[in-house]
């Protein structure tokens, strides 16, 4: 410490001798960041958790899910989807749900806070999954989305890849996604996600690639350059990427069409507030433009950079629509900046371009609140859960806009966070505020959410600032003045010094709504979600397990919306009486 007045110094040493002083950690936690050696299941080789295992490990998920029905005289699970919506909140945990149920109801003032639904907690099933990636307890969107989007779990950082992936061999453990399998049924497919649109979630629908980092060809490494295509590339020169209906998103500058005179008002912190920039000089926004799929001649494509531009297009006409909103990821929806569309815009245009009709095979559509884990990393917990609301939003304007009898909506996370839901606030407390303001005796006042890890801690830590009862380590809470703690950028407090606040390992709940959802039960593998949406979709490889795609239940693929409701309405009361007839039926 430099000492410029003794008296300073002084005081200084006197408050010295009587604080607890931070830990050394301060220095070695605090790189983060690095992944580790790679790690191998065993040293021979001789445990193989490749797609191969994956597979079998999901249809055997849904076979036992289906026994269990049958013994249980249901029949919900062979119910058909012609449309599927998934919605991932990036690391949106059960401690984010709760903590962002409670923020909506404070927000919008309808009560005390606790006592409020978001849209999905009204969905009929729930089932829990096990999150980790093959090669790490606690995992990261790549591994997560790739288990999600291909039925196949993976490595941390893999991307559309099975372990048996190589830096050198391209072709080596491709998997395809459900996008892949819709496309082949003739649905229409769509992306909308507030991150990068080459981010891991979004890349694992559509590129297979080593690393989830490699979004420009610039990030590519040498050993790899000529052999793996980055994923902006893979987005515009491959399917199903470039058959893709809609593409909505940021990342304006991993697409090559970089917007220099962006405008930034509010200044984030963190590692995913860098982006790359392409070094091949190719705009691959335009040549996504000047694509003409075969077949579809006349089909419309549009390209558009603007909310305002994005809520004029003729929905109903646009085959193919890419917006690019953004640089990098959309901004934070708590500092929206001008021309940027909220989430719920996003997804109404999408499936406004999405939906034909009855004579159409349907689509399948994912859409990711995607900045819900990167409030957290910095323990933006503000920030964060409204993004959680944003997400709300985004998934009830979809109920509003699909029939439950044909579309199944799954909404889940990829992972959870370090982030904790805690203390004994009073009932109705500010679920950003403190736990205990309440008990004037408590040495020290903190707050309800706060964090395992992450930079709040340098935010918090007490140094020169004169600690009053505040545990001799944190600053008090009342230093803070409410400019500060109300502002996006205010951090909570982090009990160890990382600069990017970690996932978390525990499970994450799937809401489940709509044909096939009841197949959504118990805990499960993650990447079974992917068999869910095969089975009840009739696409890929659990299609064909048993014969529920050539003698649909009800509301099917190809019946008419109308009739799918008649017949709910009007066999399945009949079929709650005579379970008997249930069983039974499939072989009438
Ligand atoms: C790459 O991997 C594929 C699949 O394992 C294999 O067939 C091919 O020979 C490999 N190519 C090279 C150049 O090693
Ligand atoms: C670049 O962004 C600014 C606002 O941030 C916007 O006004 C302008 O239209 C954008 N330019 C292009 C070419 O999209
Ligand atoms: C269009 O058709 C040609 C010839 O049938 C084929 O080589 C090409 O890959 C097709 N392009 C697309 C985008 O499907
Ligand atoms: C959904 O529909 C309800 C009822 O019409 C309406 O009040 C609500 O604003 C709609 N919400 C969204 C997000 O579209
Ligand atoms: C002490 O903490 C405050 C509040 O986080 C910070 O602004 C300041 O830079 C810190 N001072 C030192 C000497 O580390
Ligand atoms: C700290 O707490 C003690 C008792 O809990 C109280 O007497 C004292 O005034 C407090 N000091 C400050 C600066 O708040
Ligand atoms: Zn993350």
């Amino acid at each position: 410490m430099q000492c410029l007045l003794i008296l300073f110094c002084g005081v200084a040493v006197a408050w010295a001798a009587v604080t607890v002083q931070p830990p050394p950690l301060i220095q070695t936690l605090s790189a983060g960041g690095d992944i580790g050696p790679e790690f191998k299941l065993d040293e021979q080789g001789r445990i193989v958790e490749d797609a191969q295992y994956w597979h079998k490990v999901g249809l055997q998920q849904l076979e036992k899910t289906i026994q269990k029905a049958k013994r249980a005289k249901e029949n919900s699970y062979e119910r058909k989807a012609k449309n599927i919506i998934i919605f991932i909140g990036d690391g949106m945990g059960l401690s984010t749900i709760s903590a962002g149920r409670i923020y909506k109801g404070q927000y919008l003032k309808t009560g005390f806070g606790e006592e409020t639904m978001l849209s999905f907690d009204e969905f009929p099933n729930t089932g829990l999954a096990k999150t980790y990636n093959v090669d790490k307890q606690v995992p990261d969107s790549a591994g997560t989305a790739t288990a999600i989007f291909t039925g196949v779990k993976s490595d941390y950082g893999a991307i559309g890849m099975d372990t048996t992936r190589s830096e050198t061999n391209a072709t080596q453990g491709q998997l395809e996604s459900i996008m892949d399998w819709a496309q082949r049924e003739g649905k229409r497919t769509g992306v909308v996600t507030t991150t990068r649109i080459t981010h891991a979630t979004p890349a694992a629908t559509y590129a297979r690639i080593y690393h989830r980092d490699w979004e420009c060809d610039t990030e590519v490494p040498q050993q790899s350059v000529g052999i793996h295509a980055d994923i902006a590339r893979q987005l515009v020169e491959r399917a199903p990427g470039n058959k893709f209906n809609v593409v909505l998103g940021g990342g304006l500058s991993p697409m090559g069409a970089l917007n220099q005179s962006e405008v930034r008002t509010v200044k984030f912190e963190g590692d995913t507030e860098t982006i790359c920039t392409r070094g091949d000089q190719r705009n691959l926004a335009e040549e996504w433009l000047k694509l003409q799929q075969n077949g579809t001649e006349g089909s419309q494509r549009v390209l558009v950079k603007t909310r305002e531009d994005l809520l004029k297009v003729d929905v109903k006409k646009v085959d193919h629509l890419m917006g690019l909103f953004r640089n990098n990821h959309i901004t934070y929806s708590i500092a929206r900046e001008e021309g940027e569309p909220s989430l719920q815009e996003m997804t109404e245009a999408a499936i406004g371009v999405l939906e034909r009709g009855t004579s159409s095979a349907g689509y399948v559509l994912l859409v990711e609140g995607g900045r819900i884990d990167q409030g957290h990393h910095q323990n933006y917990a503000r920030a964060a859960l409204h993004e959680v609301y944003e997400l709300d939003l985004a998934v009830q304007a979809a109920l509003n806009m699909t029939n439950s009898d044909e579309t199944l909506i799954l909404v889940t996370a990829d992972h959870s966070h370090a982030v904790t839901f805690n203390g004994y606030p009073l009932r109705g407390t500010d679920i950003l505020g403190p736990a205990n303001i309440h008990k004037p005796k408590d040495p020290m006042v903190y707050e309800t959410i706060t964090y395992a890890n992450g930079p709040g801690y340098f935010d918090h830590l007490a140094n020169d600032t004169r600690p009053q009862n505040s545990s001799n380590v944190w600053l008090p809470l009342k230093l803070f003045s409410e400019a500060e703690l109300q502002s996006p950028t205010y951090r909570h407090m982090a009990t160890l010094p990382l600069k990017d606040e970690t996932h978390g390992g525990e499970d994450v709940i799937v809401f489940a709504s709509g044909p096939g959802s009841s197949l959504v039960r118990g805990v499960f593998e993650q990447n079974y979600l992917a068999y869910v949406m095969s089975y009840a979709g009739c696409m890929g490889p659990a299609k064909a397990i048993d014969g529920s795609c050539q003698n649909p239940l009800i509301g099917s693929v190809g019946t008419s919306t109308s009739s799918g409701i008649s017949l709910t309405t009007t066999i399945l009361p009949i079929m709650a009486a005579i379970p008997a007839l249930i069983s039974t039926r499939r072989s009438l």
